[in-house]
């Protein structure tokens, strides 16, 4: 079944309220652990515009300003007003150092930054829920600075011995907690995005096309759950000329 944008809000803003817990407990809180390994990967960059997108209840924020109160500009950009609701609740009372993050309600598909104004970008758990993936990357690359960082924090298909264990807790369990706490269709949609994501091969291509390409990778869950870090190329984009 396809999507549009607004399904995929509306979905969003229904499981806003149960969100953090379902995250904790389905994960058995290994989402607290996936998002401090992103934060440790975030350049330091004093007076720098940190920007998540697909930024939830904006916990990539709370566990980034934990080791980058350098940062002068925080902003959290998401499509749910719900979410963005919890989000700023939580940053009232989580940010003791750093400035208050600011919350906005955008698509990645047309982010509301200046072309070369952010040093860092995060989308976790996000690119995966973008109807136009293609065009969230090249907004990505647009906003960010040259040698700006983007960090992507997502789920995979995993590959190798363990594969079935997970289709197994992803496609049976998760939807069926889920549905105890929440809108079980929701969790029903969690695995098959997944499973129609990008396979790391497709990912890694598309952003070398938009010279942003991966540096680092690091994997979670076998492979399950992988990090990367990319870095936006200096120059314009060549287009190769078909001969
Ligand atoms: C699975 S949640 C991830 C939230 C958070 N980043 C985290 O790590 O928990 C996905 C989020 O992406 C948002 N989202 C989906 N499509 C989006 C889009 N096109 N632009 C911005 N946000 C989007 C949803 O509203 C939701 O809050």
């Amino acid at each position: 079944m396809s999507h549009t944008e607004s399904d995929i809000q509306q979905m969003f803003n229904t499981i806003a309220p149960n969100y953090d817990f379902l995250n904790r407990l389905l994960s058995l809180r290994q989402d607290v652990r996936w998002r401090q390994a992103l934060a440790a990967q975030v350049p330091t960059c004093a007076g720098g515009t940190y920007v998540d997108v697909a930024t939830g209840t904006g916990d990539v924020l709370v566990a980034v300003q934990a080791c980058h109160a350098e940062y002068a500009n925080w902003v959290g950009v998401d499509i749910s007003e719900n979410m963005l609701v919890l989000a700023r609740k939580k940053l009232d009372l989580e940010t003791t150092i750093g400035s208050m993050p600011t919350f906005l309600q955008a698509s990645a598909e047309s982010l509301p930054f200046a072309d070369a104004s952010v040093d860092c970008l995060s989308i976790s758990f996000g690119l995966r829920n973008v109807i136009d993936k293609e065009k969230a990357l090249a907004e990505f690359r647009r906003v960010l600075r040259p040698k700006g960082t983007l960090l992507i924090l997502e789920f995979f298909t995993p590959q190798g011995a363990l594969s079935r264990f997970f289709e197994f807790y992803f496609h049976r369990i998760l939807p069926r907690v889920g549905g105890l706490f929440s809108d079980a269709s929701a969790y029903r949609y969690l695995p098959m995005s997944v499973a129609s994501f990008y396979s790391p091969d497709q990912l890694s291509r598309l952003l070398q096309k938009n010279q942003i390409p991966m540096v680092t990778q690091k994997n979670f869950l076998f492979g399950g759950c992988q990090l990367w870090v990319c870095q936006k190329e200096l120059g314009p984009i060549v287009v190769p000329v078909a001969s």
